[in-house]
């Protein structure tokens, strides 16, 4: 029996997993790489790390047989390779801040309306467009030699198959993507004068991008966000995918391209061929609660943080907490908004602290809601995932404030369980992603909204998007 295998490229390390074609996780593997800051704001990360430990992961698997391979991956890192396919400095990540000034030179050269109706986005630091800018003015040298540009999952690719390639949902994060015509924008790649033949082949993402010596077939992949929301069976219209991970998204597919015209959320391609999808991010969700643990109860464990949480009313007496940790994304698009606890009395303790931080993030996945609404996005429930979804109490609590119920699903594997599906395709196993989607994906418990918290959280909401425009004069720039 061959297993499917779906690798995911994170910033942490590479996660991989191989599957049985009904579904069935049968070996895991992961291995670590380092991340480097090497000034403030910046972020790298050695894209020959990334090879050595997807090749380690593939051989801890031990699988002798496999039918096709999927691969997915942080997005929007840059790796720039010179005419040898060598890597010319170290790979930027998706979280790095470096390029402030190049967002701005973007947004000027291409005009914001149109860059959003073009790209469905506008430029956001982390995005690959601008890190090729930056590399432009601050490493002509380098710049000078670049041949190719690639992403950080195709870099592993390059090695496993030997080809250049993307999958169009990875594409729709670099800025430089027509994501409504679904190939590289002449009009961008004009306006930034960026060469097109720098740019791998972009394909849909269960398609066929390459084969491994062995001649395993290797799918063109997607972007983690993508390849978690299929994981979790997210691929058409109707249920919405939420990770309430370090960071928190709400995603949900949309049948035809529509921008956002405040790029308030992002607008994709999906990895499903022809369709798309909106996403909002919020950049402090379960990353809010490792921080409150860190810095006032080192010595406590998550479990009984959220005990004393529960043992508080919903709205804990009119506490509220404003999750800006680390600046906001949607619906915001602001990199120095601030956090803050509003409203303590000397009634609240520690747990009171806590359950207000749980449903700050949960207000905060609210906001990305709406705005996906707005688009015009169907929402009838939500699928959950990352770290935070371990707790039945922030399940009830966002199930609540979205006003959803929330499902879990059988097998947790994230982005590496939804490349592995598209490795199904690419490798035949299945016709097309619904199909795999239909014959892996299962619901393990539903949570369902409470209808008395829903009354207190409505105006909870109320108040916590009164937060952000009364306490933004007061932050110092
Ligand atoms: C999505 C995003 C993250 C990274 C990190 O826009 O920035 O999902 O891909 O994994």
């Amino acid at each position: 029996m061959s297993a499917l295998v779906g690798l995911d490229v994170g910033t942490t390390g590479v996660k991989a997993v191989a599957v049985s074609p009904d579904g069935e996780i049968v070996a895991r593997a992961e291995e670590e790489y380092p991340l480097a800051t090497p000034q403030p704001g910046w972020v790298e990360q050695d894209p020959d790390d990334w090879r050595r430990a997807a090749d380690a992961a593939l051989g801890s698997l031990g699988v002798d047989e496999i039918a096709g391979i999927g691969l997915s991956g942080q997005m929007h890192g840059l790796v720039a390779l010179d005419a040898d396919e060598r890597v010319l400095r170290p790979g930027i990540l998706w979280n790095d801040q470096r390029t402030g000034a190049e967002c701005r030179e973007i947004e000027e050269r291409v005009g914001l309306a149109r860059l959003i109706e073009l790209t469905g986005n506008r430029a956001l630091p982390g995005f690959t467009a601008p890190k090729l800018l930056w590399l432009r003015t601050h490493e002509p040298d380098a710049y000078e030699r670049i041949a190719h540009v690639l992403l950080p999952k195709d870099y592993v690719r390059l090695g496993l198959a030997g080809e250049r390639a993307i999958d169009v949902a990875d594409a729709s994060g670099t800025l430089l993507f027509d994501v409504a015509g679904r190939r590289w924008s002449d009009d961008v790649l004009t306006a930034l004068d960026v060469p097109a033949e720098w740019l791998p082949t972009a394909l849909e993402s269960p398609a066929v991008s390459g084969e491994t010596p062995d001649g395993v077939p290797v799918a063109a992949g997607a972007g983690d966000q993508a390849a978690g929301a299929l994981g979790v069976g997210v691929h058409s219209p109707g249920l919405v995918s939420i990770v309430v991970g370090t960071s928190g998204v709400v995603f949900a597919p949309l049948p035809t391209f529509v921008a956002d015209p405040e790029a308030r959320a992002h607008v994709f391609c999906h990895a499903v061929p022809d369709t798309w999808h909106a996403m909002g991010v919020m950049l402090s969700a379960a990353g809010s609660l490792r921080w409150f643990r860190e810095t006032f109860a080192p010595e406590e464990s998550y479990e009984r943080l959220l005990a004393e949480a529960e043992r508080w009313e919903p709205g804990a007496e009119g506490l509220l907490f404003l999750p800006y940790l680390a600046g906001e994304r949607t619906p915001h698009v602001d990199p120095d908004a601030r956090g803050a606890f509003v409203g303590l009395s000397l009634r609240h303790d520690r747990g009171a602290l806590v359950r207000a931080l749980l449903e700050g993030v949960a207000y905060g996945l609210r906001d990305s809601l709406e705005v996906l609404r707005s688009l015009g996005c169907r929402v009838d429930g939500g699928r959950v995932s990352g770290g935070g979804a371990r707790s039945e109490l922030w399940l009830r609590i966002v199930a609540s404030v979205l006003g959803l119920p929330l499902e879990r699903t059988a097998v947790e594997e994230g982005a590496a369980y939804g490349a592995a599906l598209l490795g199904g395709v690419a490798g035949g196993v299945f016709g097309d992603v619904p199909e795999a989607v239909a014959a892996w994906v299962r619901v393990r418990d539903t949570v369902e909204p409470d209808a008395n918290w829903e009354r207190v959280y409505a105006d909870g909401y109320g108040r916590f998007r009164a937060l952000y425009p009364a306490l933004r004069p007061l932050e110092s720039e």
